[in-house]
């Protein structure tokens, strides 16, 4: 097999870098506290039905666009009809924006797994805070995910995902059993985990779970199309799908396994209220859980190591996909070397993510510089993305493939209708509801027009219109490049290499 050739040595290999791309912050951070906003376990169900239905379709859609094209996804959509191209543009845009925000969590995974034995409880804000410590944590984390993706697909992307992933299971697998084996409160934790309420379970409950599947596998952000552009031409795209969603499936329950017995026991045994604990914030992982683990002693202090490093290794993971997504645009666009590539791309969106620490550190102390729309910048980018932009994304990978691909090449029978209408239909609820979701937010009083929710629709408007028109004056009647390219100037500078060596011994005579 070609060496030089950009892609996935195995089938397996091209599996878990899939799933290790979907299965990160999303499952570990956002789905625990979301489920516990939303009701516990009906939230659960309707996450799993998600990912199943409309997900896994949406998986299968960006797989394909990714292999039948080979290249990056400008490229791929581009192939499907030149008009497209401007979606390719802009799942090419939305990973860029989600690593300004996305790098800057994984450095306080980075920090919280170093501190588990000096103690993070009651650290949080001091942390925050502090921005060059932020910043350094963020880059601490962000040079590992760089040399991954300098290193290849194969030899990077690939072996760290063989590497990680079981790593990733084994350790949540362990922390799932201690917690369920901590006694006091873990019923009650279990039950509600478990034990379905869909009487607790609002429209906006079931619209953050589709929203949550959707980022949780990494969907309408390009990661899918990069790569199954790299996986072989003889893998069945329909089994990796199912698999790598099974496999996020299974990840994300386990997730819950490991924190809501572990909760509702600190609960039991300090008499704290689970509200007190913030249950249903975004401040349960680096709040609320550093306090569960410390309150159960040395074997919680180890629980905290484990618990943190494995949530680092899971954002490293997927940080690796957004990056390749960027990275494999810029190589096969410009025709630059991939070192050059990353190096440019993980210095402009570490750079960018400064004003990201700083303004949920600003967040922290009750200060507002760095904020737009009554949010942080997490906050901002993470709504823009995550609502709006990504369902877009996977809407149109869906809609190319069910709708505009020649027809020899379309699905038929049950995964052609829904392709074609069922997971469209249903991502254009999610993003209809979404967007009224955000410029008429629910309040006490019913719903009323936020001129801060309006604000966010405008920007994410704004990036598709702005993304749009780069694409039309400045990449639809230009080359930009496949997965080709790569292999051909790697062949190029390995001759190149050869060359020299051979000058170089033939020099002494
Ligand atoms: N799926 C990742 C998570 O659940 O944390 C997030 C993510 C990875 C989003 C890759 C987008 C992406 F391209």
């Amino acid at each position: 097999m070609n060496q030089k050739r950009p892609g996935f040595g195995t089938r397996i290999g091209f599996e878990l870098a899939a799933a290790g791309s979907a299965v990160g912050l999303g499952n570990l951070w956002g789905f625990p506290y979301k489920t516990s906003a939303n009701g516990g376990a009906a939230y659960l169900f309707v996450y799993l039905a998600c990912i199943l239905l409309v997900g896994a379709v949406a998986m299968l859609a960006e797989f394909t666009l990714g292999r039948r094209s080979r290249a990056n996804a400008v490229s791929a959509y581009k192939a499907v009809s030149p008009n497209l191209g401007w979606l390719g543009l802009l799942v090419v845009v939305i990973p860029a924006l989600i690593m300004c925000y996305y790098l800057v969590l994984g450095g306080y995974t980075v920090k919280y797994a170093l501190g588990s034995f000096v103690g993070n409880a009651g650290k949080y804000e001091a942390f925050a805070g502090n921005v060059g410590d932020v910043i350094l944590h963020t880059a601490v984390f962000a040079l590992p995910a760089a040399l991954i993706v300098i290193a290849g697909v194969r030899n990077g992307i690939e072996k760290a995902a063989k590497l990680l992933l079981p790593t990733m299971l084994l350790i949540l697998i362990v922390i799932s059993c201690v917690s369920l084996l901590l006694g006091e409160g873990v019923q009650e934790g279990l039950a509600f985990y478990l034990k379905p309420d869909f009487s607790k379970l609002t429209g906006s409950g079931i619209l953050s779970a589709m929203g949550q599947a959707f980022f949780s596998l990494s969907l309408g952000c390009g990661a899918m199309i990069a790569y199954g552009s790299y996986s072989g031409q003889t893998v069945d795209l329909a089994r990796s799908t199912v698999v790598v969603c099974l496999l996020d499936g299974l990840l994300t329950f386990l997730s819950g396994l490991a924190i809501f017995p572990a909760l509702f026991h600190y609960a039991a045994i300090s008499g704290a209220s689970l509200s007190s604990l913030g249950m249903g914030g975004a401040g349960l992982m680096f709040i609320t859980l550093p306090m569960v683990f410390e309150g159960l002693g040395l074997a919680g202090q180890i629980i905290g190591l484990l618990f943190f490093t494995m949530t680092a290794i899971a954002a490293l993971t997927s940080i690796i996909s957004i990056l390749e997504v960027v990275t494999q645009f810029i190589i096969q666009r410009h025709k630059v070397a991939r070192t050059r590539a990353v190096g440019v791309v993980a210095l402009v969106c570490l750079a960018l993510s400064v004003p990201v620490g700083i303004s949920l550190g600003m967040d922290v102390n009750g200060s507002k510089v760095f904020c737009l729309f009554g949010r942080n910048l997490l906050e901002l980018l993470d709504g823009v993305t995550n609502t709006l932009l990504m369902p877009l994304g996977a809407l149109g990978a869906c809609l190319a493939v069910g709708w505009r691909l020649p027809k020899a090449e379309r699905f038929s029978g049950f995964v052609g209708a829904m392709v074609r209408i069922v997971t469209p239909v249903l991502i254009v609820l999610i993003l209809v509801f979404g967007a009224v979701d955000m410029a008429f937010p629910a309040t006490a009083a019913g719903r009323a027009f936020s001129a801060d929710g309006f604000g966010m629709l405008m920007t994410a408007a704004g990036v598709a219109a702005l993304t749009a028109i780069a694409y039309f004056l400045w990449l639809k009647n230009r080359d930009t490049g496949s997965n080709q390219d790569e292999e051909a100037a790697n062949l190029k500078r390995e001759e190149a290499f050869r060359a020299g060596l051979q000058r170089g011994w033939q020099r002494p005579e």
